[in-house]
């Protein structure tokens, strides 16, 4: 509730876009709490942070805790930020029981996981996993134009450290559902076996503006009309593919956007996902296929900007996690992520589990996203459990 303060929007939820001063005033908060229970705070040059508790074995690599503290423009209190902070109770706990781990443990704050300011979503933890470079993700803009670079330099967070230059033994992310199941199922903690595919888009439009009353409709060439059709599309070829298909025209740009010019470009992004590869293909075919069909005598551009395929998490760590939740006596059950997490990127360089715990109605990237206090400790305490689990694994060699 303190770093919601940070943000605060009036309806409830957050605004903190990733490389604001916003979300340069809620890490200056985690970097100080993170010195105060003892840690050693170092930065990469993508921003990431890392608050590192030192282990017996110095030559084992830290097991990490990590997730974001970046919000959507209209996001929860809980999204992200219930799995850095729930990994800074973890450092407490360890400092006050005064429990010595053999590797490392370290917290850390990915930067831009969001992706709404600068797409694709998890943009740092896909450097550090190898998926982009570093030049590339510099170079992303929002939709002002400012380069992710300038932003970072802006609020003093670019670290010397190259980003992926930094091995860990293992990494768990404890966050909320973000959908309806636990809820429904009156389960307390998801144990989490992967995460679906998922794949954006950027599609430009171009018409012909026109007078609003002096056109006749015969002869518009309305990109917005066009586009339209396709965000129609879009949800049509969801629903082909149910029941676990998704997608979503979540932004769009009318130009000149007056009330009384007929709409010369439009600009729109698309969002498909699903658990298996293959039909997220097919999906994108489909919708290849009815845009072309769509649109008329517009002129089309579509470019996928990012892909990013299904994800298995490592045996070990979901088994972690489930023993974990039965030794805490929690009603569990496996669970497949909806939605993006860092943990997915980390997953190709480290090993990774994910715990989910419910959130009100499934609601999330919305400022009412709620979770109930005792899921997120028990979530927490799980956590907990999971990395001392993996921690004397490690140990046993
Ligand atoms: C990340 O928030 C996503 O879009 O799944
Ligand atoms: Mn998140
Ligand atoms: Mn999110």
């Amino acid at each position: 509730m303190e770093t919601a303060s940070i943000g605060a929007t009036s309806k409830g939820g957050l605004c903190r876009l990733t490389l604001t001063d916003l979300d340069a005033k809620v890490r200056a908060w985690f970097v100080a709490q993170c010195e105060a229970v003892g840690c050693t705070v170092t930065l990469d040059d993508m921003g990431n942070i890392f608050a590192r508790r030192p282990g017996r074995d110095p030559a084992l690599p830290p097991i990490a805790i990590g997730s974001h503290l970046d919000t959507q423009p209209t996001g929860g209190k809980f999204d992200g930020v219930i799995g850095v902070l729930a990994g800074l109770e973890v450092l407490r706990v360890l400092e006050e029981s005064g429990t010595r781990t053999e590797a490392a443990i370290e917290v850390i704050d990915w930067t831009n996981e969001e992706g709404s300011r600068f797409a694709p979503a998890m943009l740092s933890s896909g450097v550090f996993a190898g998926a982009f470079t570093r030049q590339w993700a510099y170079d992303r803009t929002d939709r002002s134009g400012v380069r992710f670079e300038a932003a970072l330099d802006a609020i003093g967070y670019r670290g010397e450290q190259a980003c992926g230059a930094h091995p860990l033994s293992a990494h768990f992310e404890l966050h909320i559902e973000q959908g309806p199941i636990l809820e429904a199922e009156d389960a307390v903690i998801g144990i989490v076996t992967g995460v679906q595919g998922m794949r954006w888009y950027e599609v430009t439009l171009d018409g012909r503006e026109g007078h609003a009353g002096a056109t006749p409709m015969r002869l518009r060439q309305d990109a917005l009309l066009g586009a339209s059709r396709m965000v129609v599309a879009i949800a049509a070829i969801a629903a082909r593919h149910a029941p676990d298909a998704v997608g979503t025209v979540g932004l769009i740009e009318s130009r000149p956007n007056s009330r009384n010019v007929v709409p010369g470009q439009v600009f729109f992004t698309v969002d498909l996902r699903h658990p298996d590869d293959s039909v997220l293909e097919t999906m994108e075919r489909e919708m290849h296929e009815a845009f072309d069909a769509a649109k008329g005598d517009l002129s089309l551009s579509v470019e996928r900007v990012w892909n990013n395929q299904a994800v298995s998490f490592d045996p070990a760590c979901i088994d972690a996690v489930r023993v974990s939740a039965g030794r805490l006596g929690l009603a569990s059950r496996e669970i497949v992520s909806g939605a993006g997490h860092d943990s997915a990127y980390v997953a190709r360089v480290a090993p990774t589990g994910m715990i989910f715990v419910p959130c009100a109605g499934g609601l999330s990237h919305n400022e009412a996203e709620s979770a109930e206090r005792d899921h997120v400790a028990a979530g927490a305490a799980v956590l907990l459990s999971a990395v001392l689990e993996m921690d004397r694994r490690l140990s046993a060699g």
